[in-house]
């Protein structure tokens, strides 16, 4: 098992970035882990790579892409990270294809993966591509969720999200996963967008793992547009949880973090494209 202080994760695309470094609306992140070198999610597609370029970060040790769910803004740089990581294996929710739509304001706007990027996967030897929707260990002592039960009641994808361009059929989103590493101090959490909730992706990774200690979360929580009543009810669910450090970022929404930074005894660090875990 690694020790925590062999993890070294650092936040290489988000909705906030320094000067020196590329924002957008996106999520990628840098995980070396033992012998691995995980890029998690690739952003909106902009960023990615002068990002990695300004933070001397060298995609070509990729050993595997994993991506959190297919939405646009974690899968828009798949093409262009995959052109320096070419070793790398990819781990991919089979869902991630879907196409859908996000209709805030009556007018369907396109959220799935860009054709680039769906191109770029397809092209990929099958045997660097693993397509899981249940749980998987991909490496010692790492794994990813697969499918997260929705089990909790009050946690729903978080947003406007559909399946057609009429917003007929809701998108459950059920591609979405995250990530987990198993260390000595407890689990280190990686979460894309979590539209299964953060509440329902702690549980099942416990659930999962027989570990009830959670040394780090860090990712996008997706609570931007949350309700008060689930607000409190998330807050609740954190407080019950045995919790180190909270870094939320990319789509859980400024006011949420202060929020969780005055109402949850954990630490709590708003990340930060280039930030250091
Ligand atoms: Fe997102
Ligand atoms: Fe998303």
């Amino acid at each position: 098992m690694l020790s925590a202080k062999e993890i070294r994760i650092q936040i290489i695309v988000d909705n906030t970035a320094p000067e020196g470094l590329y924002g957008e609306h996106g999520f990628s992140v840098w995980i070396e882990a033992g012998r691995e070198r995980i890029l998690f999610d690739t952003g909106k597609g902009e960023a990615v790579i002068p990002n990695c370029n300004a933070l001397g970060i060298d995609l070509s040790t990729t050993t595997i892409l994993v991506l959190s769910h297919g939405h646009y803004d974690h899968t828009g740089g798949i093409a262009e990270a995959l052109a320096f990581a070419s070793a790398a294996r990819v781990v991919l929710h089979p869902g991630v294809f879907t196409d859908r739509w996000s209709i805030r304001t009556g007018v369907p706007k396109p959220a799935m993966m860009p054709a680039e990027s769906q191109k770029a996967l397809v092209a990929l030897p099958p045997e660097r591509v693993i397509r899981t929707g249940e749980p998987s260990m991909i490496s010692e002592g790492v794994g990813v969720t697969g499918t997260v039960p929705r089990l909790n009641g009050f946690e729903d994808p978080g947003g406007p999200f559909y399946l057609d361009t009429e917003g007929r059929i809701p998108d459950p989103i059920e591609d979405d996963m995250s990530l987990w590493i198993e260390t000595a101090e407890g689990l280190v959490v990686v979460a894309g967008c979590c539209h299964s909730g953060i509440v329902n992706t702690l549980d099942h990774i416990i659930g999962l793992t027989g570990e009830r200690r959670i040394a780090t979360i860090l990712g996008g929580f997706h609570l931007f547009a949350a309700s008060p009543e689930r607000l409190e009810r998330t807050i609740e669910g954190l407080g019950s949880h045995d919790i180190g450090r909270m870094i939320p970022c990319h789509c859980t929404g400024s006011e949420v973090a202060e929020q969780f930074r005055r109402r949850l005894t954990v630490p709590v660090i708003p990340g930060h494209a280039g930030l250091i875990v």
